[in-house]
């Protein structure tokens, strides 16, 4: 099994991250942490988070805008371990 660490850089919480959730969105709500969301799928944007440390592997290729350092926590997973700017 897969284990990361998620580092949300404000609250400065880590989060344990593994393979059994579908999505970073998932960890995150399982933590009880809010992220704003609308289609869960990578189209609309409402997701997007900024990805301070670390890289993330998407289920499919994202088809909303993002800038170099925007992630989108709906459809990709870490692959190591990451820092969130939330
Ligand atoms: S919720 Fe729509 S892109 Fe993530």
């Amino acid at each position: 099994m897969n284990i990361s660490t998620i580092t949300l850089r404000i609250s400065g919480a880590q989060l344990s991250c593994s393979d059994e959730h579908s999505s970073l969105l998932d960890v995150l709500e399982s933590h009880r942490i809010n992220v704003d969301y609308q289609c869960r799928s990578g189209y609309c944007g409402a997701c997007r988070t900024r990805l301070l440390k670390g890289s993330v592997v998407y289920r499919q290729a994202p088809l909303a805008c993002l800038r170099q350092d925007e992630i989108l926590p709906c459809c990709c997973m870490p692959v190591d371990d990451i820092e969130l700017d939330i």
